[in-house]
């Protein structure tokens, strides 16, 4: 649950993101986003391949190499806007307030560091009084997150670890400086069912006893299930809709959170429950409208001539569930 002091961790306000082309034109990417999450408070970000989620977790950390950039709105980390925090500042922020797990650990990790050093360095630099402190740490988090036995795999390179153990190994570096807000891009999708949920455990005890709050990217509903309170869907670069997880899972309100759950569930590998793949719903790209209408028209079965016509708002439909689509929204308050 948020912590009763209820202060926001991350606000992201109406953050566009686009890719510079050739031309010199801005081609936009995500467009709008918005989301806060409370100290403490665990939040999914679900939504199908390429409509934005990794881009807007990277942004959250300042992180939009070329030709990506930030063409508008805001994110505020603890109250502060990252765009205003000079360079040393921001080193603070990734690793210290903020862990970040990225989707691909390959990349992530330095290869010419054993994992054991990149964790203790991450320790030291947030804090450890001692090399000698940092090593006892690095070998309780390794623990922690199944890295075992800690003392091998520590000394072990990048390439010598499998992709679970991987996974884990950059969860260890995001967990190292005593983040507040961990943001985790599919941390869990090569990782065997044991391991995955010794890792949710990991976490959830992470939020309820410390207060870490998480903002998790998935395609796995099971675990969208087992570990967050809210969850925001997102479609072609925003938020078509944010509920409670329970209230989202039984009562999908937008026509595309509809479509994401159904393909869900026609999926063969999710028999008997909300669990896995929604990587059969086509492309975002595909659709990503570029009129100020509705971006969800071109595949909606409700659509209507308005919905063309103007950008549709994240409307109020009740019990905290945002949906932006006022023709559901009408239907849902009769
Ligand atoms: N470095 C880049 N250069 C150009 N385009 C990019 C770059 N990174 C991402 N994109 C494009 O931006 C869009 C959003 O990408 P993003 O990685 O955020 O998607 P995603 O929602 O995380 O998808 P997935 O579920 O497959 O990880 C995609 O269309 C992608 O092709
Ligand atoms: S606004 Fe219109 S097109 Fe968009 S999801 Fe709602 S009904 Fe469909
Ligand atoms: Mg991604």
């Amino acid at each position: 649950m948020p912590r009763a002091d209820g202060a926001t961790i991350l606000e992201i306000e109406e953050l566009q993101i686009g890719i510079r082309g050739a031309d010199g034109g801005i081609q936009p990417i995500v467009g709008a986003m918005s989301l806060s999450i409370q100290a403490g408070e665990r939040v999914a970000l679900v939504g199908e391949s390429g409509c934005g989620k990794t881009l807007t977790a990277l942004a959250c950390l300042g992180i939009t190499p070329p030709p990506l950039l930030v063409t508008g709105g805001r994110v505020l980390v603890d109250g502060h806007e990252l765009a205003q925090i000079p360079a040393a500042g921001l080193q603070q922020v990734r690793g210290g307030t903020v862990g970040l797990v990225f989707q691909e650990p390959v990349g992530a990790l330095n290869p010419v560091f054993s994992v054991g050093f990149q964790v203790v360095e991450t320790i030291r630099s947030h804090g450890a009084e001692s090399r000698q402190q940092a090593r006892q740490e690095r070998d309780d988090l390794f623990e922690r997150v199944g890295l075992v036995p800690a003392r091998e795999l520590s000394r072990a390179y990048p390439h010598q670890l499998s992709g679970g153990q991987l996974q884990r190994a950059m969860l260890a570096i995001a967990l190292a400086g005593h983040p507040r807000l961990l943001i985790a891009d599919e941390p869990t999708t090569a990782l065997d069912l044991t391991t995955q949920a010794r890792i949710l455990e990991l976490i959830r005890s992470l939020s309820e006893e410390e207060g870490l709050a998480l903002l998790l990217i998935t395609h796995d509903l099971a675990v969208v299930a087992a570990l967050v309170e809210r969850v925001a869907v997102m479609f072609a670069g925003e938020v078509v809709e944010l509920a409670p997880t329970r209230a989202l899972l039984a009562e999908p309100l937008h026509p595309y959170t509809r479509e994401l759950l159904a393909a869900v569930s026609r999926s063969p590998s999710t028999a008997g429950g909300p669990s896995s793949e929604m990587e059969s719903v086509p492309a975002a790209a595909a659709t990503r409208a570029r009129s100020d209408g509705c971006r969800f028209a071109p595949r909606c079965p409700l659509v209507r001539t308005t919905c063309r016509q103007a950008r549709q708002p994240l409307q109020d439909a009740g019990a905290g569930h945002l949906v932006r689509c006022p023709v559901v929204v009408a239907r849902h308050d009769r």
